[in-house]
């Protein structure tokens, strides 16, 4: 079985959904570790109520981002993880993880990318008055949502609609979305997935 480790910096609903995923048996994975850059992230006690162990930590605290990543690099071994998932993770992975996990870090983005990188996506498409936006599934690189794109959903946007009404929608989708297409990749994993 697959042990990821997801990472993330806020509220966590689709860390939520990927653990319960994992549970009920929709998704053929361990989620074996929380990596988590904000102390006081919602996220932690999601993990600690799932019996989750996580590694939190200060990214001020260090020197560098390599010095970071070193650390969660540690953990990472120590967990034996195999993959890692980004769920609302809000830096740049560095070349320290990125060439340890080579094509083993996806991402959730709440935009049709190229569209709308970055921070605030949702809030992005609303101004710019898109009539269709959606969500992408991709690998990792170094640039800030760049990687190869794996899978993408799309959603109409209404015109009453608010950035708060389209991001609970594009949550809904989310929360389904990315555990099937984490099912789907680690069942090809090792056969066609290669960068
Ligand atoms: C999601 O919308 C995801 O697409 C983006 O960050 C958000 C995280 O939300 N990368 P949550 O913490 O999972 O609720």
């Amino acid at each position: 079985m697959t042990r990821i480790a997801i990472f993330a910096s806020g509220s966590g609903s689709n860390f939520q959904a990927i653990v319960d995923a994992c549970q009920q048996g929709r998704l053929d994975a361990t989620p074996a570790l929380l990596i988590c850059d904000k102390p006081k992230a919602l996220v932690i006690q999601r993990a600690e109520a799932a019996n989750i162990p996580s590694f939190v930590f200060v990214p001020k605290n260090y020197e560098s981002k390599e010095q970071f990543e070193s650390d969660i690099l540690l953990q990472l071994k120590e967990h034996e993880i195999d993959f890692i998932v980004l769920a609302g993770y809000m830096r740049l992975i560095g070349s320290k993880l990125l060439s340890a996990f080579k094509g083993r870090i996806v991402n959730i983005h709440p935009s049709l990318l190229p569209a709308f990188p970055g921070l605030d996506a949702i809030g992005q498409a609303v101004k710019y008055g898109v009539k269709v936006t959606g969500v992408t599934i991709h690998f990792v690189d170094e640039g800030m949502d760049t990687g190869p794109i794996i899978a993408q959903a799309s959603i109409e946007v209404n015109s009453t609609d608010t950035a708060e009404t389209l991001q609970k929608r594009i949550h809904e989708i989310e929360h389904d979305f990315y555990p099937t297409t984490l099912q789907q990749l680690f069942s090809i994993k090792g056969e066609t997935i290669t960068r």
